[in-house]
């Protein structure tokens, strides 16, 4: 955070509904995202994780404005983004962007290169001249040459062409990256390098981003800080080296518990947690379910508790 300046990113006790069912008389919703708060600061690289369905491209979609929330806030340096008017609305698409998991289908197969990098240029007025200079700068930073820019998607590798997805999201010199599992859909060897590639983004251009993702492993490696989600809920939040040291909400882990044996060390720590379902108490923790420390307490909703610039989401702890 720059001196006493708000955070670039400051979301509060956001919620989204979707409407699943609709009669004539009545409505059914789901919760997907259930009063979530959490800042990103000035190039500081949030971590979000969590399981299929837990939510995480949803909060993504709202701090983007692709969507529309039902409850909270969202500032964007200060500012709320769902009360901008057209001018201010402009900077933010300026500003923010976004890389999708799967390149495939997140970059025009019919388009070249350039031209995919070449559209957010276009749509905000950038000169041709000007256009063209960025396009080479951003495929470059990328780590791809210039002979790429003349190839379509389907002459790349998956690698290669998530590469194409940064470069066509760094092009507008944004603040704010919303990296939706942009490594989920690629080999292991080419994850390290995607990785490797927006860290060094993030540090050369001072890039904040949401990195997104189902795997401790990865969000650990990259991640400043991280959020665990749970059922569109965030179940602890806080620093990512004293999350790994010291896990403190039961499914953060599990979560762990699921990493493969080697990573990380500390994992010999934590007793293997058994599989529980048990039935959901309405109004009572929404881990209960599956929860392995589960006692009558917790069919009472926990308060989000916070200790040393941890938040954690249990009567446990
Ligand atoms: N447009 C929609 N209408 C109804 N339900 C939706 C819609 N979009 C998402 N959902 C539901 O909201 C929940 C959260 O979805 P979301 O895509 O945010 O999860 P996720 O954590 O990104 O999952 P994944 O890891 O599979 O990408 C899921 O149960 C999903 O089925
Ligand atoms: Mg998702």
């Amino acid at each position: 955070m720059e001196g006493n300046s708000p955070p670039l990113l400051k979301v509060e006790n956001l919620s989204k509904k979707y409407l699943i069912k609709k009669t004539l008389f009545h409505k059914e919703y789901f919760t997907a995202v259930d009063r979530v708060s959490f800042d990103i600061n000035y190039g500081e690289i949030l971590g979000v994780v969590g399981e299929s369905g837990s939510g995480k491209s949803t909060i993504g979609k709202l701090v983007l404005k692709l969507i529309q929330k039902d409850e909270g806030s969202i500032l964007f340096k200060g500012k709320d983004i769902y009360s901008m008017n057209r001018k201010e609305e402009k900077i933010f698409r300026k500003e923010s962007s976004v890389v999708f998991q799967d390149p495939r289908t997140s970059l025009n197969p019919r388009l070249t290169v350039y031209k995919i990098i070449e559209e957010p240029l276009i749509v905000h007025g950038v000169e041709r001249k000007e256009r063209e200079e960025r396009i080479i700068k951003a495929i470059n930073d990328a780590g791809l040459d210039e002979t790429f820019l003349s190839r379509y998607p389907s002459e790349l590798s998956g690698g290669q062409r998530q590469r194409v997805a940064i470069a066509r999201a760094i092009v507008l010199d944004p603040d704010l990256i919303v990296a939706d599992e942009p490594t989920s859909a690629l080999d292991v060897s080419v994850q390290l390098q995607i990785i490797k590639l927006l860290e060094k983004l993030k540090k050369q251009r001072n890039i904040s981003l949401m990195f997104i993702s189902h795997d401790l492993n990865v969000v650990g490696n990259i991640a400043d800080r991280i959020v665990v989600l749970y059922r569109g809920k965030i179940m602890e939040k806080g620093n990512t080296a004293d999350i790994i040291k010291n896990p403190k909400h039961p499914y953060t882990k599990i979560l762990f518990d699921s990493l493969p044996p080697d990573h990380p060390s500390h994992r010999k720590d934590l007793k293997k947690i058994p599989e529980i379902e048990r039935e959901d108490i309405k109004g009572g923790c929404l881990f209960y379910h599956r929860c392995p420390v589960a006692e009558d307490i917790c069919r009472k909703e926990p308060d989000i508790k916070k200790i040393n610039g941890r938040e954690v989401y249990c009567h446990f702890v």
